[in-house]
């Protein structure tokens, strides 16, 4: 059986997975599949957790339909989704990005989309602690984890950045992102209102 290079786009939710993926998709002529559409597309969708505004997702079946899907493939694959590096099994994965955000940049894009204040700054706290790249680290051996900073950035030039790594089969030197030793994070951490 021959398997089609799968790439997963992962990251704190707001960092641009599915903008970079759609863009991604048009350069590679690969599959994007969005996980968290897929899942409401196919009923893989088990319960609306209400508490912490967000769907809680059959992952047994979502893995096997996505498994099919990657084995029946002959073009590449992009899963893009906060979770695509928890379930894909590692040999078949290519590579895996995740897309980091400047934490106080990230903050109004995830305002935007009328969260709770809990659920913006659940997201803001992973994103300053690097959270998914932590547990990509911990399922995927290092040389195929590529962190990409989108800050600054177009859609279209974090594309072609990751287009140009998958082309020359090679990523940089990269340095972990580490948002915590910005003097920015600290003010956005005292500006977090009191819940008590
Ligand atoms: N370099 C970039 N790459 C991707 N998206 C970006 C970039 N800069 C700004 N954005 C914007 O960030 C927003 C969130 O993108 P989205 O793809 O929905 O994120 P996600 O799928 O990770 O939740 C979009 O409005 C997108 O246009
Ligand atoms: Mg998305």
């Amino acid at each position: 059986m021959t398997i089609p290079p799968v790439y997963i786009v992962t990251g704190t939710p707001g960092t641009g997975k599915t903008t970079v993926s759609t863009i991604l998709s048009e350069k590679l002529g690969a599959r994007h599949i969005e996980l968290s559409k897929f899942s409401i597309e196919n009923g893989y969708v088990i319960e609306d957790d209400v508490e912490r505004d967000t769907k809680v997702v059959d992952m047994d079946a979502l893995e096997s339909a996505v498994r099919d899907i990657i084995e029946k493939s002959v073009s590449p694959i992009i899963i893009d989704g906060h979770y695509a590096h928890e379930f894909i099994e590692e040999p078949l994965i290519s590579f895996l990005f995740v897309l980091r955000k400047r934490p106080w940049d990230l903050k109004s894009v995830l305002e935007a989309r009328q969260y709770s204040s809990e659920k913006v700054w659940e997201n803001l706290e992973s994103e300053i602690m690097g959270v998914i790249t932590g547990e990509a680290l911990e399922l995927v051996p290092s040389s195929k984890v590529i962190e990409v900073d989108t800050s600054g950035q177009s859609p279209q030039e974090t594309a072609s950045q990751i287009h140009c790594m998958i082309e020359s089969g090679a990523a940089p030197g990269n340095p972990i992102i580490d948002w915590v030793a910005h003097p920015e994070t600290l003010r956005l951490l005292l500006s977090r209102p009191c819940t008590l």
